[in-house]
């Protein structure tokens, strides 16, 4: 009798175990057999968990987790909820499209938002195009991202719209502003993007372009460069690149004796400069498509959230990662109702919600936004700040300017 009691205990023990094993055990991103039993939604995120770019990479996560926690909240897609699954593109072209390729066949994600470089963007998203599945390019601003292909769109306002308020705010500044020095990373397609709009723009105000000097994103010494341009006396000087190389371009800029201001293009639109240039990043202007200010109430909530998290205001790379979520989440809750989510094998629901999210428009944090046919951010209103360091050199700002 004990020995069958034993057993029963044993065979009861194992079955508990298989049981826990099983409910624990992931289960499948979703159902896209069209069988009706569809209750999470997998949206691929696909940004710099790694290298260097991750100095806009954390930025963008914070972004999208403050979103599906926000969304879920939220009534979810109505009543299914949004799950995020995140893949690493460190910081080239080759992470990227791994990121993409398994986002796409092994996580089957409705779609993507990311990468994170526009260098990445031009490797990875003819990827997503071929294969028919929505992205939204959270952070890509070079000319050209959302011509890649019909399945390509992004919430990242593009150089030239963005930039030019930077030059127009220095001029401002200083009305007697006249040589300019353009510096440019040669190596990286947003850098290259960025200096011809600011080149551009330095024509456009009538201001003399003196010297343009170029580097890599990988640079850490710009002795030469900084040199050749104090030679020829700058007044204002212009910098595109990414964030570890440029903050290290303006830390040396003001340690060989360069006093005037100096314009940062999105790759200095991060905190996360403050630790290379320390005090030396004081001043420096810096274009924005996103203010902490902009009263809506998903731009409070998305504050609130962020500045509990981090006792700071949020910053462009989060706001922007955050309205990536939304318009998928939104975009999701309006195919939902015209055709059950559940209902649509994984290729046609991907079709069809590229279709949804270029027709709709979005109150976010970046204030209202749209998409013309090609994918491209219709937005409203941009800013530019100015960074403001402690003495200490360690704690800083991005401060908001009023145009005038
Ligand atoms: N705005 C930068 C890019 O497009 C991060 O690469």
């Amino acid at each position: 009798m004990f020995k069958y009691r034993r057993l029963l205990q044993g065979a009861i023990a194992f079955l508990t175990a298989v049981l826990v094993i099983a409910c624990n055990a992931p289960s499948p991103p979703t159902d896209n057999s069209g069988s009706g039993t569809l209750t999470e939604i997998p949206l691929g995120v696909a940004v710099a968990q790694t290298s260097n770019v991750a100095l806009f990479g954390q930025e963008q996560i914070l972004g999208t987790q403050i979103a599906e926690t926000y969304f879920n909240e939220n009534g979810g897609i109505n009543g299914k909820s949004l799950k995020i699954i995140l893949q690493d593109v460190a910081a080239d072209e080759q992470g990227a499209i791994n990121a993409f390729n398994t986002l796409i066949n092994q996580d089957k994600v409705v779609g993507i938002v990311g990468p994170t470089l526009s260098q990445q963007a031009f490797a990875a998203d003819p990827i997503a195009n071929r294969a028919q599945v929505p992205v939204l390019g959270p952070s890509n601003t070079a000319e050209g991202i959302p011509q890649i292909g019909e399945f390509i769109g992004r919430v990242s306002a593009p150089v030239s719209v963005v930039a030019p308020n930077a030059v127009a705010q220095a001029l401002r500044l200083n009305p007697e502003l006249q040589r300019v020095a353009v510096f440019f990373a040669q190596n990286d397609a947003f850098s290259k993007s960025e200096t011809e709009t600011f080149q551009a723009a330095v024509q456009d105000l009538g201001l003399e372009l003196v010297t343009v000097q170029r580097f890599q994103t990988t640079d850490t010494d710009f002795q030469a460069q900084v040199t050749a341009a104090l030679n020829v006396q700058p007044d204002l000087v212009i910098i595109s690149g990414l964030a570890a190389d440029a903050g290290n371009l303006v830390k040396q800029l003001r340690e060989l004796g360069y006093n005037g201001i100096i314009v940062g293009g999105n790759g200095l639109n991060t905190s996360n400069i403050f630790p290379v240039c320390q005090a030396k990043c004081d001043g420096v202007l810096v274009a924005q498509a996103y203010s902490a200010e902009l009263d809506n109430a998903v731009n409070r909530a998305f504050r609130d959230a962020y500045f509990q998290q981090n006792q700071k205001e949020p910053p462009q790379f989060s706001a922007q990662a955050f309205t990536a979520i939304q318009v998928f989440v939104e975009a999701l809750r309006s195919l939902d109702q015209k055709t059950p989510l559940e209902t649509l094998a994984l290729p046609d629901l991907r079709r069809q919600l590229r279709d949804e999210i270029f027709a709709g428009t979005y109150i976010t944090p970046l204030g209202e936004i749209s998409f013309t046919e090609e994918g491209e951010i219709v937005q409203k209103e941009f800013f530019v700040a100015q960074i403001e360091m402690d003495e200490s050199g360690q704690q800083g700002r991005f401060a908001f300017i009023e145009a005038n």
